[in-house]
């Protein structure tokens, strides 16, 4: 047999096996079509091969994690060394305390840290934590904001119509209505509205969460102030979900590059290198209530799981942040990601559509849409989802693995190579399209 044959045929297999075994066929809401489903065998830099020999240049990076690129070799070192003295521990052990060190270091209003398993739990404790700080109980978020797939954080996230502010509609099915009475959602990037929300919330209000970079939309001059400046005002936790934006858009994160801190924040994706591990980092005030030294216990937040801190994550952290702490690292993810970015809206119009790509240079996504500027979730929803999707397809069909009509993510191992081939495609893609 021509053993291109035999690995699609071993391919097909698995995903045959996939669609059996794994419940949906697959890992979540993210599937490819049939057609191009894949499964990967291994990546490296910026690029995965599937196990079909298909290579891609990769600007999905695991949704976010992968911003060292694949296997980086440092990464791969601090594991390596890791793993023969054990890989999980419970108790205190080095790795994890070099690790928040490093993120207190990097993250301006980070007193401590506490260790989370995933982004989804990192921001569900964290508005726990700010419910024991201020003794109230409800929360606000803003619409179309990602925080994870617990249930406070699954309401107004991608409606297809106005949420009936304050109220918005649950994203997904065996969502507890109850918890709706207690989530406020609020238009992004509307100052005025989120600042009158929260004064007349004020006495229930615990927390108030959002992504500062809020997926592709950036926050316009004032709004993220006048919210921090609201919170304050009345002891209001402010929380910055910065599980996309930290140590990404900046080494301090959101709060650097837009000159405004938060009371927690959260962190995932990039601050371990590609390994399962999350946090909060905040101010000492608005971490004291998981501080078991100071608090009689009944009034200490529980927030303790089996694998927090884990030393293999952890060694894969310090090595990672150590990798994102060299010089030009950040200079050089701007530079790649603004060509690619410029290089896809001027294809785009060369080939007469109205396509923008919105974001920061690091992280950004391509909207078809006339709409500008886009400042928020109701903006994004004029966008051609079906142009996106097909556009992404013909993508991925020459080898550019995206998530059609969410994010590029830009590694700090893709080249200007990578960029000259992938614009290349970007303008086989867009004519594809006009046919
Ligand atoms: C901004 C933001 N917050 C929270 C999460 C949830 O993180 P996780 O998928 O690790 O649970 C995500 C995931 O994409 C995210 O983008």
């Amino acid at each position: 047999m021509n053993p291109a044959n035999g690995a699609h045929a071993a391919q097909a297999s698995l995903l045959a096996d996939a669609g059996r075994y794994l419940a949906g066929g697959g890992l979540g809401l993210f599937q490819l079509p049939a057609d191009l489903n894949l499964v990967v065998a291994r990546g490296e830099g910026s690029r995965i091969w599937d196990l079909a020999g298909g290579e891609y240049i990769d600007y999905h990076l695991s949704s976010g994690p992968a911003l060292l690129g694949h296997a980086h070799p440092d990464v791969g070192a601090a594991v390596q060394a890791q793993l023969p003295k054990g890989t999980t521990y419970y108790f205190l052990n080095e790795p994890e305390i070099a690790l928040a060190k490093k993120i207190v270091d990097a993250v301006p209003c980070a007193d401590e840290v506490h260790y989370t398993g995933s982004g989804t739990e990192a921001t569900f404790y964290a508005l726990r934590i700010a419910r024991a700080r201020t003794g109230r109980n409800k929360v606000m978020k803003f619409e179309g904001a990602w925080h994870g797939m617990h249930d406070y954080g699954l309401w107004g996230t991608v409606p297809s119509t106005p949420s009936d502010y304050p109220r918005a509609k649950p994203d997904s099915v065996g969502v507890p209505a109850q918890t709706g009475d207690t989530v406020l959602v609020s238009p992004f990037n509307d100052a005025a509205a989120a600042v009158a929300m929260i004064e007349k919330n004020a006495k229930d209000l615990a927390a108030v969460i959002v992504e500062p970079l809020q997926r592709v939309l950036l926050p316009e001059p004032g709004f993220l102030q006048a919210v921090r400046d609201a919170t304050r005002r009345h002891g209001i936790v402010l929380i910055f979900d910065e599980i996309v934006t930290g140590f990404r858009i900046a080494w301090g994160g959101a709060q650097e590059k837009y000159g405004v801190l938060p009371d927690m924040a959260t962190y995932g994706k990039a601050v371990s290198g590609g390994f399962p591990l999350a946090c909060i980092a905040g101010t000492a005030d608005a971490m004291s209530p998981l501080d078991a030294r100071k608090r009689d216990r009944s009034t200490v937040v529980w927030a303790t799981n089996t694998l927090n801190g884990n030393p293999v994550c952890a060694a894969a952290g310090v090595a990672a942040l150590d990798v994102l702490k060299r010089p030009g690292v950040y200079d050089r993810l701007r530079a790649i990601g603004s060509r690619l970015r410029k290089g896809i809206e001027e294809s785009g119009a060369k080939h007469g559509f109205d396509v923008q790509c919105p974001g920061e240079d690091a992280v950004w996504g391509v909207r078809f849409t006339k709409k500008k500027p886009l400042r928020n979730w109701m903006d994004l929803t004029t966008a051609d989802k079906a142009l996106g999707l097909k556009w992404g397809l013909e993508l991925l069909r020459r080898g550019i693995l995206n998530n059609p009509n969410e994010k590029f993510y830009i590694s700090i191992q893709h080249t200007d190579a990578d960029v000259d081939h992938t614009l290349g495609v970007v303008d086989e893609a867009f004519a594809a399209l006009k046919k």
